[in-house]
Formats: C-alpha cells, sequence, structure tokens
C-alpha cells in the first residue's frame, strides 16, 4: 500500500489532462476518464474532494467504473482535506436548498408558524425533515403539547389603556424582546448550511435568548463566538458518562460566555422515534466528531450513545459544584420534581417532555406547570427559581397562556428549524417576530399593558 497522499499533492492535479479527485478516502486520476456528462461535468472537481457532488447524484456502486483508476489513499489527518471536505459537502447541500428555495413563496406570504413549517417541509431532505418532526412511540404526546393548549381558553378584561403595550422581560436576569427563548434542538445543518451560527445571529436580531445544544452541528466555539455584543447565550448540557468530558464542556461553555446551563435530565437514553429510524444517520454532530456511532437505528440513537444513564441528583450537586453558571435542569415533569430541584439548588426549570421526542404519553408542558406551581406554591418556593416551559408553542396566545399559568418564559424548538430550513437566518427572525406581534397583539387584547399585567385568573383551565 503506498503512503497516504497529501491534499496539497491532489490540489496540483486540477486541470484537463492531469486531472486528480478525491471520492470518500480515494483519489482517482481521471485524466482520461471519458465522463457521460462530459469534462464540463467534472470541471468544478479538479484537484478537490468531490464526495458531496458525486453521492448527491451517484449510487457508491459506480465507484467500480473508476476502479482501475486508483492512485490511492488521501492522508486523512491532514486537516486542509478535512476543511475542503466539509466547504464541498455545504456547497453542494447549498446548491440543491437553494434550488429547492427557488419554489418558495417570497417569506412575506409567510403569516404564521404553521406556514412555516409547511415551506420547511417542501425545501428539507426526508431525512433531515424525519429526524426534526419525530417523536417517540405513537407521537402521542407530540400531539398533546398543541391539543392541551388548545384546550386553555381566555378571559380578556375590557376597558384598559393599551394604547401603548411593553412585551420586554428579563430572563434568568438578561433582557429579552419578549418572553421566549430558542431551546436546544441538535443538529441544525440539516436544515442549512450555517447551522448554529444562523440561529445565533437571528436570536440576537431578534433579542431572545438561545440555549445552544451539546449535540449541535456547529462547534461550541463556533456558536459562541457568532454572538453580538450584549446577546444572551445558555448552554443545554447532555452528560457525558465520562465525567472530564462533562466538566470540559461546561469550562468551554463558560469561557464561551454562556451565562447559563440547563442539564437535560429527561433523556436517559434518547426515545424511540420510528419515524426517524426508518432513515438511518446522515450526519454527526460537532461534538462527536473522531468517534465511532452506531448509525443503524436512526439519527437520534446515533447520537446519543455517550449521554449517561446513570444520571441522578447526587451528580447535579457534583455539577453546581464545578460550574458559576446559573444552575438549571431541562425536563422536569412533576411537582415533585420541581420542589426538589429548587431545594437542591437549581435556579431554573425548564417544565417539558422534550417535544414529545422521550416518553409517549408523557403530559403536556402546560398540564404539568399547572401541577409544579401548585407544588412549588405549596412549599413556599415559587419566588426561589425560574420556571420555562416548552411543547407546542406555535401562537402568541399561547406564550400568554403558559404565562397566566406561571411561568416566566417559553421555549420554541421545531418553529426555529421550519424557519431555518425554509429561509435560513431570516426564516428564523421572521419566526420570533411572529410570534411576538402576535404576543403583543394578545396582550392587547387581553387588557394587559405589560407582562407583569398578566394574571392567573385570565385562563381557563377547566376544560384542560
Ligand atoms: C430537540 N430537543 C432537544 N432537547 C435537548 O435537551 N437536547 C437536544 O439535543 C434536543 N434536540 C432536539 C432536536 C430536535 C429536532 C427537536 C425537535 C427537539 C427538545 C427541545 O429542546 C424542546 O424541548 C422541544 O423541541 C420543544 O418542543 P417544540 O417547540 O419543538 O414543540
Amino acid at each position: 500500500m503506498s503512503a497516504p497522499i497529501p491534499f496539497k499533492t491532489v490540489a496540483r492535479h486540477n486541470r484537463p489532462g492531469d486531472a486528480w479527485i478525491i471520492i470518500n478516502e480515494n483519489v482517482y486520476d481521471i485524466s482520461t476518464f471519458p465522463h457521460p456528462g462530459g469534462l464540463e461535468v467534472l470541471a468544478p472537481y479538479l484537484g478537490r474532494d468531490a464526495t458531496a457532488a458525486f453521492l448527491a447524484q451517484h449510487n457508491l456502486d459506480m465507484l467500480a467504473i473508476v476502479e482501475q483508476n486508483l492512485v490511492g489513499v488521501i492522508d486523512q489527518e491532514d486537516e486542509e482535506w478535512k476543511q475542503e471536505r466539509q466547504a464541498a459537502k455545504n456547497r453542494v447541500i447549498e446548491s440543491g436548498l437553494s434550488a429547492r428555495r427557488a419554489t418558495l413563496a417570497p417569506i412575506s406570504h409567510i403569516l404564521n408558524t404553521r406556514d412555516m413549517a409547511q415551506a420547511a417541509e417542501s425545501v428539507m431532505e426526508p431525512a433531515g425533515w424525519a429526524y426534526y418532526a419525530s417523536a417517540a412511540d405513537d407521537e402521542v404526546t407530540l400531539g398533546e403539547n398543541e391539543a392541551a393548549l388548545g384546550r386553555l381558553w381566555l378571559r380578556p378584561r375590557v376597558l384598559v389603556d393599551v394604547s401603548k403595550v411593553d412585551t420586554s422581560v428579563q430572563l434568568l436576569g438578561a433582557p429579552s424582546s419578549f418572553p421566549l427563548y430558542v431551546t436546544a434542538t441538535a443538529l441544525a445543518k440539516l436544515a442549512d448550511p450555517q447551522g448554529e451560527v444562523a440561529i445565533t445571529r437571528a436570536c440576537a436580531k431578534a433579542n431572545v435568548p438561545y440555549m445552544c445544544p451539546t449535540l449541535s452541528s456547529c462547534s461550541l466555539e463556533e456558536m459562541t463566538s457568532a454572538r453580538a455584543p450584549g446577546q444572551t447565550q445558555w448552554f443545554q448540557l447532555y452528560v457525558n458518562k465520562d465525567r472530564a468530558l462533562a466538566k470540559d464542556l461546561l469550562q468551554r461553555a463558560e469561557a464561551g460566555g454562556c451565562k447559563a446551563v440547563l442539564v437535560t435530565v429527561d433523556a436517559p437514553q434518547l426515545g424511540r422515534r420510528e419515524r426517524d429510524m426508518r432513515f438511518k444517520a446522515p450526519q454527526k454532530s460537532a461534538v462527536q466528531e473522531g468517534d465511532r456511532v452506531d448509525t443503524s437505528r436512526g439519527t437520534a440513537n446515533a447520537l446519543s450513545s455517550f449521554i449517561d444513564p446513570s444520571l441522578s441528583w447526587k451528580d447535579i450537586e457534583w455539577i453546581a459544584g464545578v460550574t458559576r453558571l446559573t444552575l438549571g435542569l431541562k425536563g422536569i415533569q412533576s411537582g415533585k420534581d420541581a420542589v426538589l430541584a429548587t431545594q437542591r439548588g437549581a435556579q431554573a426549570i425548564v417544565v417539558s417532555n422534550h417535544g414529545g421526542r422521550q416518553l409517549d404519553y408523557a403530559r403536556s408542558g402546560v398540564e404539568v406547570l399547572v401541577e409544579v406551581m401548585a407544588a412549588l406554591h405549596k412549599a413556599g418556593l415559587h419566588r426561589q427559581i425560574t420556571v420555562f416551559v416548552d411543547g407546542g408553542i406555535r401562537r402568541g396566545t399561547d406564550i400568554f397562556k403558559c404565562l397566566a399559568l406561571g411561568a416566566d418564559g417559553v421555549g420554541i424548538g421545531r418553529p426555529v428549524l421550519h424557519g431555518l430550513a425554509a429561509y435560513g437566518e431570516v426564516g428564523v427572525v421572521k419566526t420570533i417576530t411572529m410570534l411576538r406581534d402576535e404576543f403583543a397583539t394578545c396582550l392587547m387584547m387581553m387588557g394587559c399593558p405589560t407582562v407583569a399585567d398578566i394574571k392567573a385568573e385570565m385562563v381557563v383551565t377547566s376544560k384542560l
């Protein structure tokens, strides 16, 4: 076997008559290869990595045709090659995506988050869409998240001066243009090559906090260095079995300027998401580069192998001890655990069933929120902890309902991914600002000039 070939060497063979390309890890000399589409088809790839372009059009068996042209194997440690491969992949995603996006209506035609979801489905690769849309088992909890919000009714007050409405709030001490943050969702590059960096920038423009995910497509440092001055980022932590790695991530989040860590506590293993399992893992997250992952059971399972199922309350104390970040627990689903979280020193909880992706038949976020607030009041702890809720928030009225039930703010997951897939960064800004405008309208209609004017009696829970 000949020595691995440096990328620089391949790059020198970059013209007709002296043309090498890389597909997978193999380097081929295609100087005399009679491609059926003509030499022009190959021209952009001479001296470069053509893997993504090749896979977009061919199946792997076709490589047999160029087998006799094999020169050798690329040096897989070559950083220049790794960057070239990623850039080439992005170009292919971008070109396919931009062709599909060109078929969309102008963004001004998008009136609500449901329009945005439809637009996203029409442009996304089916495997990516399945990963985002999927939820556990029969997806009953997924449907219930929106259905439960639909069973809450509003009791507005009239003849209140609402000529000025102020939607702004503080979330964990940070200003936000309204009581909403963008929650952590894995693998944003399935929606757009800019991934979480685009979400970060959109959150800065819309002035809401962003909870950066552990399983991001971009690295933590890419996300934190994309942060605008004054912008707030939090970090969502999946606790690694190897505590040294978990600690390292926490330190990187701190060094990167994240203000809080939200430890996901509803995922001792990732849920069984059959819609996703029908597709094999299309992508790895940045945190797993270099690891071997099992891709045979869908994206979710391929991603989750490092998460520690033994995580327990003593680990929460350990995390509190090794970080200066504000500590929150994401995935609380009972009044008892909300009380325990507060007693164990958490400064925030997210009442959440993980968008229905973990345990099917887990109750909706809003239903649990009622139980959580009652338990915290009973224990006299409600002033000691910030309470967020997520799952199925699709309208400004949903945000109002959650606040009336006692939440300090809400998180949105899929709507942001939909905005990102359909229109990129501007799609995310649009998603957030549509919800902000709806929320402002709701405040006016409800007779609430400010968020502090929202009262429990304004939402009717009898049908919940
Ligand atoms: C998630 N969620 C999630 N949560 C988490 O703690 N870590 C993660 O990596 C992810 N990844 C993830 C991927 C995708 C595609 C989705 C849809 C969701 C759950 C997320 O933070 C949040 O709880 C739900 O998305 C909220 O529900 P909606 O807004 O999607 O209905």
